[in-house]
């Protein structure tokens, strides 16, 4: 296969992305519709199964090795609606002073072992980016668990980890008015 998912042991995953030439390359567009093909795949449990894949909800370029500010994001919302995009050059311009975490702790398709403790977040977030999903320049207001999967993966364009952000000394200890995400 062309596209292989690296894991935390490559430098690669460290490196700061370099921003994307706009309008996107044919290979880019491949890139981004792999990724959301890729996270579709794996939430389906027949084949992830059979692949030996773990069920992911945002992909991050440089998880497949490749140092590019871009990523893609794919869960369901509720019954029937789901939150997908492909952003291409993120930028995020505003952040609450609230910070916030998941109570179970985050995981991610690049990282194998287990960290356990919360890994301290923006409780919501303003985000810009190009959507190569919808095709335009999108202004995205996220707060709770949708702002944590997002900065999740802007992180990955800066090199940056979940377990990062985890304090090593306190690893289980809430912020001050932290909001604990069950
Ligand atoms: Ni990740």
């Amino acid at each position: 296969m062309k596209y292989k998912i690296i894991k935390d042991n490559n430098p690669k995953l460290r490196k700061k992305s370099e921003p994307v030439e706009l309008p996107l390359t044919k290979e880019d567009e491949e890139t981004l519709d792999f990724m959301l093909f890729y996270l579709k795949k794996s939430q389906d449990e027949k084949y992830a199964e059979k692949h030996h894949i773990r069920a992911g909800v945002g992909l991050a370029a440089p998880q497949l090795g490749i140092s590019k500010r871009m990523f893609v994001i794919y869960y369901p919302k509720n019954e029937n609606e789901y939150v997908i995009y492909q952003l291409v050059n993120p930028k995020i311009v505003g952040q609450s002073v609230k910070l916030a975490a998941l109570a179970n702790g985050e995981g991610c398709l690049s990282v194998d072992t287990n960290h356990e403790g919360l890994a301290h977040r923006h409780y919501s977030i303003q985000l810009k980016a190009y959507d190569h999903f919808s095709k335009q320049n999108i202004i995205i207001n996220a707060s709770g668990y949708d702002a944590i999967v997002l900065q999740h993966e802007y992180d990955h364009l800066d090199g940056i980890l979940f377990y990062d952000r985890i304090d090593k000394q306190n690893p289980t200890q809430p912020k001050k008015d932290e909001v604990i995400i069950p």
